[in-house]
């Protein structure tokens, strides 16, 4: 399939990637951006040879945030009538399998919030959930820092709070490491990644007490997999498993 604003790869087995592909805005996220990036993470996310997916940017760009040209002539009710960027959250919550943000270069407002790297500009405030995931990810002092003050990060503090899983010294590197990630990850059964990320994202919504009851009940239904009973058994038998991710 060939998109206008994305490619689309397989880069791996079991590995899916998506790709922002506007040069010439920096990877602005105008909308038709944002509806080949959420269909092109469905059919990943629907894809039996797909067990996780990478969404990248560019060596100098993952995205320089929201279309600043499209949203200049948007009014209020244009905005409110039409939900606009309510459809950036089909990104997150319509996909089960993990997905890798490989972040090089300019993650900016709404760029950053889709990598969660958020930064206000001076007229507006995070609009794709930024404020409270970021919120949640570095605590609520550092959070209002930044998201007053509109200051720009390095990859590195992100490490540091937490906010990225890992940083790399060079564009190849961060490729090579966030490939080599994803294999690590496609190398599990599909059944268990999907409900080990279910399991992690439930923590952010329920207390402590119930999201350990959820845990568990996922834990259970675990057992109702083929692949548990092929994992267990090779590890009884010293054997390297092969998974039917059903
Ligand atoms: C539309 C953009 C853009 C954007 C860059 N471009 N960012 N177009 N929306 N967010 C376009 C420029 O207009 C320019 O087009 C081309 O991309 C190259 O950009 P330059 O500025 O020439 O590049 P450079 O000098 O390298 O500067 C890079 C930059 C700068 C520092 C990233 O472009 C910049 O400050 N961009 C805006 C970043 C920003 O404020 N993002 C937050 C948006 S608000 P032409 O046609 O002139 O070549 C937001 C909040 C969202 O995201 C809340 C809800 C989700």
């Amino acid at each position: 399939r060939s998109y206008e604003y994305i490619l689309t790869s397989k880069p791996k087995p079991g590995v899916g990637q998506v790709t922002l592909n506007r040069p010439k805005a920096l990877n602005a996220l105008c909308t038709p951006l944002i509806v080949e990036l959420n269909q092109a993470l469905r059919e990943f996310n629907s894809a039996d040879d797909v067990s996780v997916i990478i969404v990248t940017g560019s060596e100098k760009a993952f995205a320089a945030g929201a279309d600043i040209k499209e949203m200049a002539p948007l009014t209020f009710s244009d905005a409110y009538t039409k939900s606009f960027i309510e459809s950036w959250s089909d990104l997150t919550t319509q996909v089960k399998k993990p997905i890798l943000a490989a972040v090089s270069g300019h993650a900016l407002g709404g760029g950053c919030e889709l990598a969660m790297i958020p930064r206000s500009s001076s007229v507006l405030i995070p609009g794709a959930g930024g404020s409270q995931r970021l919120t949640r990810a570095i605590g609520k002092s550092k959070a209002m820092e930044l998201i007053l003050t509109g200051k720009s990060f390095s990859g590195a503090d992100a490490e540091k709070w937490g906010l990225a899983a890992k940083t790399f010294p060079s564009y190849e590197a961060l490729m090579d490491g966030v490939t080599k990630t994803a294999e690590t990850i496609a190398g599990y059964s599909k059944v268990a990644i999907i409900g080990a990320k279910e399991v992690v994202n439930k923590s952010q919504d329920l207390g402590l007490r119930d999201g350990v009851e959820y845990e568990r009940r996922v834990f259970h239904s675990i057992f109702g997999s083929q692949d548990q009973k092929i994992g267990m058994k090779a590890f009884a038998e010293k054997k390297k498993a092969e998974w039917t991710h059903q």
